[in-house]
C-alpha cells in the first residue's frame, strides 16, 4: 500500500462528470510498482461506452465552462494548483510507486506540472484578440479568440503528472473542457489530479479522466467523435501518426509531442566539467526514458578520451534502487519489455565495436527492471543507437573532427525535438544553434524544459508547442469579425 496522508487521493474509478465510478463492464486492470513489482492498485477499464458519455459530459459542461471569465477561470486553477503544492509529497509517492522515478525526481515532476497549472491560470484573462484596421472605409475588423471546444488528450507514463498539467491547465484556461486517457501503466496519478481539481471547484465534466487497458478503443472514440475538436498527444511518432490519419476524418486541430533522438555535441572548447554534469543530468534523468534525453553524444576529437574518463566515472556514482530509498538517483524502468529492447540495443552497438566502459546490464534479481547506467565508447553511425530513440539508461557517444561533420550527423534523423551543444566560441553557438533542425537547443545547458519557454518539435517530433504564451494558442480558434459600419 502507498503510505500517504490524503487516502482520498488514491482513487481506482473513472473520474467522469465529477464523480469516480466503475467501468460499465465492471471490469478493471492492475497497476504494479515497477520496481517490486506488487501490485498496488486495481482500476476501472474504461471502453467506448465510458469514452462516449465523458464526451457528451464534456461538450454539455463546455456550453457553460466557455462563458467564465479568464479571471473565474483562472481562480479555479489558481486554486488547483494550491492544492497540488499543498498535497505535493503524496501525489510525489504516488508517482514513485506507479512510475518508479526517485522520490525526489518524482517530487520536482509534481512541481514542474503544478506550475503549468500556475502559468495558465495567469494566462487565462490574456486570451487576446485583435483589431485591425478596415480595408474599406466603412470596414471594421475584429479578431476574436475563442475555445476550441471538447479537447482530447492522450497522455504517457514517463511524466504522469506533468503531461497531464501541461495539456490541461492551458485547455481549461482557454475555456475548453477536456476529456483524457492517462497510461494505463500510471493512471494513480491522473486520478489523483481528478480529486484536487474537484475540490479546486471545477465543476463536473469540465475534466474527465479515462483509465484503460484498451488504448485503441477509446482512441478510436476520441479521433472519431464530432464533439471531439482537438486532439493533444504525447508519446510515440508510430502512435502519433496513427491518430493524426485518424484524427484527419473529421479535421480535428492536433499538438503531437512525439519520440525523440537528441543529439549532445561538446566542442573541443568546451567546459569539460559542466558537459560532464551536463550530460549525465540529460542522460540520465528518469533512467533515460524522456523524450528530451540526450540519445546520441557527440565528443570532438581533442577531448574525446579526457570525456569518456571523466563521464565514466560520473555515471558510476549514480546509484540504483527503489525510487522511495534515500540517494537512489536512477529508478526501475518501466516495463519488462522496455529492459529488453534497451538490451537488444547494447547487444547490437557491441557486436559493431562499442566498447562498455561502464554499466552494460541488468542489476540485481534476473526480473529487475533496473537497469545500470550505461557508457558506450567507440559508437559509430551503423549502430541502431544511432537511429532509434532508447528510452533508456545508455549513452553511445560518437567522436567527431569538424563542425560541419557534427551538424551533418546530428540532423541525421527524422526526429527533431531536443538538441544540446556545449562550447565557448559565440560565433560557432550561433552558427550551430541555426543549423540544428530541432525545436528546442539547450546551449551550454542540459535542460530545455520549463513552463515559461515553448515546448515542442519539428520534423517527425511533432508540431504544437506546449507551456509558455504559446501554449494556450493550441487551444483557441480565430475569429474574424468583419463589421460594416451603417
Ligand atoms: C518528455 O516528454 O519526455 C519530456 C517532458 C519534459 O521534459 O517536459
Amino acid at each position: 500500500m502507498i503510505d500517504i496522508q490524503r487516502k482520498d487521493l488514491l482513487q481506482e474509478g473513472a473520474f467522469i462528470g465529477g464523480q469516480f465510478v466503475a467501468a460499465s463492464s465492471q471490469k478493471q486492470f492492475p497497476v504494479y510498482n515497477p520496481y517490486s513489482s506488487a501490485q498496488i492498485a486495481s482500476v476501472a477499464d474504461c471502453g467506448a461506452t465510458e469514452a462516449k458519455s465523458a464526451i457528451d459530459l464534456a461538450y454539455t459542461a463546455f456550453q457553460t465552462w466557455k462563458s467564465y471569465t479568464g479571471t473565474e477561470r483562472g481562480r479555479i486553477l489558481r486554486k488547483w494548483y494550491d492544492l497540488q503544492r499543498a498535497h505535493e509529497k503524496d501525489l510525489a509517492k504516488i508517482l514513485t510507486m506507479e512510475q518508479g522515478k526517485p522520490f525526489r525526481e518524482a517530487l520536482g515532476e509534481i512541481r514542474y506540472g503544478a506550475s503549468f497549472v500556475e502559468w495558465f491560470a495567469e494566462e487565462a484573462r490574456r486570451t487576446y484578440g485583435d483589431v485591425i484596421p478596415g480595408h474599406q472605409r466603412d470596414k471594421r475588423i475584429i479578431v476574436l479568440k475563442q475555445p476550441v471546444g471538447v479537447v482530447a488528450a492522450i497522455t504517457p507514463w514517463n511524466f504522469p503528472s506533468a503531461m497531464i498539467t501541461r495539456k490541461v491547465a492551458p485547455a481549461l484556461a482557454a475555456g475548453c473542457t477536456v476529456v483524457i486517457k492517462p497510461s494505463e501503466l500510471t493512471p494513480l496519478s491522473a486520478l489523483a489530479l481528478g480529486v484536487l481539481a474537484t475540490e479546486a471547484g471545477l465543476p463536473p465534466g469540465v475534466l474527465n479522466i479515462l483509465p484503460t487497458n484498451n488504448a485503441p478503443e477509446i482512441g478510436n472514440v476520441m479521433t472519431s467523435s464530432k464533439l471531439v475538436k482537438k486532439l493533444s498527444f504525447t508519446g510515440s511518432t508510430a502512435v502519433g501518426k496513427l491518430l493524426l490519419k485518424q484524427a484527419a476524418d473529421s479535421v480535428k486541430k492536433v499538438s503531437m509531442e512525439l519520440g525523440g533522438n537528441a543529439p549532445f555535441i561538446v566542442f573541443n572548447d568546451a567546459d569539460l566539467e559542466k558537459a560532464v554534469t551536463g550530460a549525465v543530468a540529460s542522460k540520465y534523468t528518469n533512467a533515460g526514458q524522456t523524450c528530451v534525453c540526450s540519445n546520441r553524444l557527440f565528443v570532438q576529437e581533442g577531448i574525446y578520451e579526457a570525456f569518456i574518463e571523466k563521464f565514466t566515472s560520473a555515471v558510476r556514482e549514480q546509484t540504483l534502487g527503489d525510487g522511495m530509498t534515500k540517494g537512489v538517483v536512477i529508478g526501475p524502468m518501466i516495463e519488462e519489455k522496455a529492459v529488453a529492447s534497451v538490451e537488444a540495443l547494447v547487444s547490437d552497438a557491441l557486436e559493431k565495436g562499442a566498447r562498455i566502459t561502464c554499466g552494460g546490464q541488468r542489476h540485481g534479481a534476473p526480473q529487475s527492471l533496473l537497469y545500470e547506467p550505461t557508457v558506450l565508447a567507440d559508437a559509430s553511425t551503423d549502430m541502431a543507437v544511432f537511429r532509434k530513440e532508447i528510452f533508456g539508461p545508455v549513452a553511445p557517444v560518437f567522436k567527431f573532427d569538424t563542425e560541419e561533420e557534427v551538424i551533418a550527423m546530428a540532423n541525421d534523423t527524422e526526429y527533431g525535438l531536443a538538441s544540446y551543444f556545449y562550447g565557448k566560441d559565440h560565433s560557432r553557438i550561433w552558427r550551430v544553434a541555426e543549423a540544428l533542425e530541432y525545436g528546442m537547443v539547450g546551449i551550454n545547458s542540459p535542460s530545455v524544459s520549463t513552463t515559461v519557454a515553448p515546448f515542442g518539435g519539428v520534423k517527425e517530433s511533432g508540431m504544437g508547442r506546449e507551456g509558455s504564451k504559446y501554449g494556450i494558442e493550441e487551444y483557441l480558434v480565430i475569429k474574424q469579425l468583419m463589421w460594416a459600419v451603417q
